[in-house]
């Protein structure tokens, strides 16, 4: 999806904003290298980065759509991807998982206390990242604005963490409940991505909130898809254990749908009454089988997927060949990720 070159050049403004630091301190930083994919367990050093980097790709994108310069978009790609990096260390506390991208957790292996701080430090890392604009040539007072919708849509995800806890063990969980919870918890980070790519690059308020409204269409959709994975993706592929969400019980929309329109509704909310056995998964899978929850989940992550791709449309790039190129990569990146596997 995303080029080894484009991979390189985002990972190196992320590392560039790793301070110079003491000897006492190294597994501090260590531990944040392990979760990028830097380091392995044992802290050596590690070729793969198994992230697949698409929200700084966005803001590289964007503003390279609009006639930006790559260079001055490079801290704020770094820090979208810290920050993103960030939410998923505390995330995986949050939904007590074990596993990311096919390996152990952060927390689970340095155990909780170290977890929340090292997930602390990223997103303070993401910030510095911020900063950096003004030394690649972005005037100070985009800095500052960009810096302001930075935290905005931190705050959005912070909403969208507390919605999705909060509806741990609520049955009555609707779409629009589900909608609004995923809009805070992935899309505005996607949307955000888009956006503030589309303003780094140079373009007016009104071309960045185009950029924003088909960010939010493609986020609401990968969260969706994320959902479906969840719960019926191939863990050699994901990374993550089988059934997953099943077994912690997250109400994702498969669960929702299947709640409303299960021929028998009470037998699965009997299951996520307590902590599953793998048999009681078996029969979850099969109620949401038989209640076509995994297709109404297909069809509505296309349907944004189709307004995402209309946003998008409405979106008029810069005059250069370049600015023509990134904008049909946008395009082809949205339209890679319906129906993705990983
Ligand atoms: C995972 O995001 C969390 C969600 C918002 C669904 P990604 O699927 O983009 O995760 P990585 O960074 O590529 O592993
Ligand atoms: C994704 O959360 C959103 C954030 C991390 C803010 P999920 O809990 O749905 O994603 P995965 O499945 O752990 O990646
Ligand atoms: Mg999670
Ligand atoms: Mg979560």
């Amino acid at each position: 999806m995303i080029q080894a070159d484009t991979r390189l050049k985002i990972q190196a403004a992320m590392r560039a904003v790793f301070p110079a630091y003491e000897q006492r301190v190294a597994r501090f930083y260590a531990m944040q290298e392990y979760h990028l994919g830097w380091r392995n367990l044992d802290l050596s050093p590690a070729a793969e980065d198994p992230g697949k980097l698409i929200r700084p790709l966005l803001v590289l994108l964007a503003s390279g759509a609009v006639g930006g310069d790559t260079a001055q978009a490079l801290p704020l790609a770094a820090g979208i991807q810290l920050l993103h990096d960030f939410t998923l260390i505390h995330d995986d506390i949050e939904d007590n998982s074990d596993t990311r991208r096919g390996r152990v957790t952060l927390w689970k292996h340095w155990g909780l206390a170290q977890g929340i701080n090292a997930g602390d430090g990223m997103f303070v890392l993401a910030h510095l990242a911020l900063h950096r604009l003004v030394e690649a040539g972005v005037e100070p007072a985009l800095t500052l604005h960009i810096l302001q919708r930075f935290d905005e849509i931190i705050l959005s995800v912070c909403e969208g963490q507390f919605l999705d806890l909060s509806f741990e063990g609520d049955l009555s969980i609707e779409t629009d409940d589900y909608l609004a919870m995923i809009g805070r918890k992935t899309a505005a980070l996607v949307a955000g991505s888009a956006e503030l790519g589309a303003r780094v690059g140079g373009a007016s308020a009104a071309t960045a909130a185009a950029f924003a409204d088909f960010g939010r269409r493609l986020g609401l959709a990968f969260q969706i898809q994320d959902d479906i994975l969840g719960i019926w993706g191939a863990p050699e592929i994901t990374g993550k254990p089988r059934a997953a969400d099943l077994y912690r019980r997250k109400l994702s929309l498969p669960v929702a749908h299947a709640l409303a329109h299960s021929p028998q509704p009470a037998e699965l909310a009997t299951i996520y009454a307590t902590a599953p056995d793998d048999a009681a998964v078996e029969r979850a899978l099969a109620l949401l089988d038989a209640a076509g929850s995994r297709e109404y989940c297909a069809a509505l992550a296309a349907e944004n997927h189709g307004a995402a791709l209309a946003a998008l449309a409405m979106v008029q790039p810069a005059s250069s060949a370049e600015a023509q190129a990134a904008y049909l990569q946008i395009r082809s990146l949205a339209e890679s990720l319906l129906g993705r596997q990983y």
